[in-house]
């Protein structure tokens, strides 16, 4: 799946425009404030109906307009085109799929995957584990159908645990059966993600960072060798007094680790930026791999925090994904030589967008 054409009516400071994409390298240039991560927010809106930076919509239409409208032709994997439009008007936000509405956000992400590389991509090394969960089931989600029946299932019955520990023994352990049930089954799908995202962030850390010491490590978020009903129960009094469950996937989390040390502490920001691309890379290539379906991949400002030397690097391990990736760079001179691949070349000025042929 890739975007073909997408055209975006008042976001941000782009009135109008119209680009036409490559299912490979697209770039996108301009300087700053001319619109470059205005263009992946864009993107962004279009596949997960959310904007990136904000979650009030009405900061994201044009200043003195009322609507947002994006809207795209999709190329499947078949050859064949779909056509995705996104709108907010309002206050309310509308997805269609060839005219017809989307009402779930599983839908829509499962329709065009969206990943991203920004500032904001080194929280999942620098922030606490909430982002790094979040990371890894957009992996699972994307290369195992059944997760996220489960991972419902298990957040539903979670909440009534929480719930029942104040009110009702019988009613607890119910629910503690009902969370072990789903907990084993989240933790395998986790467990084997991880273990095929390995080689490949491995084979990224060694190719862009040179080193072979940093480790990626899951932590189920409970001991998965003891079923979680039995820790439940033996916590219980202590949850009770808490409020809320201590133990089970909603803790998990993946550490990395350098040297034995946490990576964040013993990378400098542009390793950082390496370690987060090999992560978000590797994910890419998996689902490419497994579903036959490559996504699409943001990159904003792909020169920032790197020397020349080691954004070559990136952008080779980019390429080697398969997705299609959207690049944006304040200037042509901070990239590397890419003229081989042929990308799709594009300059924004004041919210002006121009293909560059
Ligand atoms: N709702 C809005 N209406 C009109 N203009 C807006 C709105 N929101 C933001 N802008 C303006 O859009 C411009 C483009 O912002 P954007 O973040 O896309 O720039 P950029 O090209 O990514 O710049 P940089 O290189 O600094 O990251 C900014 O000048 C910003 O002030
Ligand atoms: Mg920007």
């Amino acid at each position: 799946m890739s975007v073909e054409i997408l055209k975006i009516s008042h976001c941000r400071n782009i009135e109008s425009a119209q680009l036409t994409l490559k299912s490979g390298l697209n770039i996108i240039t301009g300087a700053n404030a001319s619109g470059k991560t205005t263009l992946l927010e864009a993107f962004n809106l279009l596949g997960t109906g959310r904007s990136f930076r904000t979650s009030r919509l009405n900061h994201v239409i044009q200043a003195e307009q009322s609507t947002l409208t994006i809207f795209a032709q999709l190329r499947l994997a078949s050859g064949l085109n779909q056509k995705l439009g996104f709108q907010y008007k309002e206050g309310k936000r509308q997805l269609r799929l060839d005219g017809n509405p989307i009402h779930s956000g599983a839908e829509l992400a499962q329709l065009l995957p969206i990943q991203l590389i920004n500032q904001q991509s080194f929280d999942l090394i620098d922030q606490g584990p909430s982002q790094r969960r979040k990371f890894l089931d957009w992996g699972v989600f994307h290369v195992e159908q059944s997760f996220y029946p489960v991972w419902q299932r298990y957040m539903r019955a979670m909440k009534q645990r929480n719930a029942a520990l104040r009110q009702s023994i019988k009613q607890t352990q119910h629910w503690e059966k009902e969370m072990a049930a789903s907990a084993a089954t989240l933790h395998g799908y986790r467990h084997a993600y991880v273990e095929s995202l390995q080689p490949l962030f491995t084979a990224s850390v060694s190719e862009m960072l040179g080193c072979d010491d940093i480790t990626m490590q899951y932590r189920a978020g409970w001991d998965a060798e003891i079923p979680l009903n039995e820790l439940l129960a033996t916590n219980r009094d202590k949850d009770r007094e808490l409020g809320y469950s201590r133990y089970g996937p909603q803790r998990a989390d993946l550490v990395f680790k350098r040297d034995g040390a946490p990576a964040r502490e013993r990378l400098s920001r542009g390793q950082q930026k390496l370690l987060v691309s090999a992560l978000v890379l590797g994910q890419a290539q998996l689902l490419t791999n497994s579903t036959g379906k490559p996504g699409t991949v943001l990159i904003d400002d792909i020169s920032a925090e790197l020397d020349s030397n080691h954004c070559a690097k990136l952008m080779k391990v980019l390429l080697a994904t398969g997705s299609q990736l959207v690049v944006t760079a304040i200037s042509p001179e901070r990239l590397p030589d890419v003229s081989n691949e042929n990308p799709a070349m594009f300059h924004v000025e004041h919210g002006e967008v121009k293909e560059v042929v």
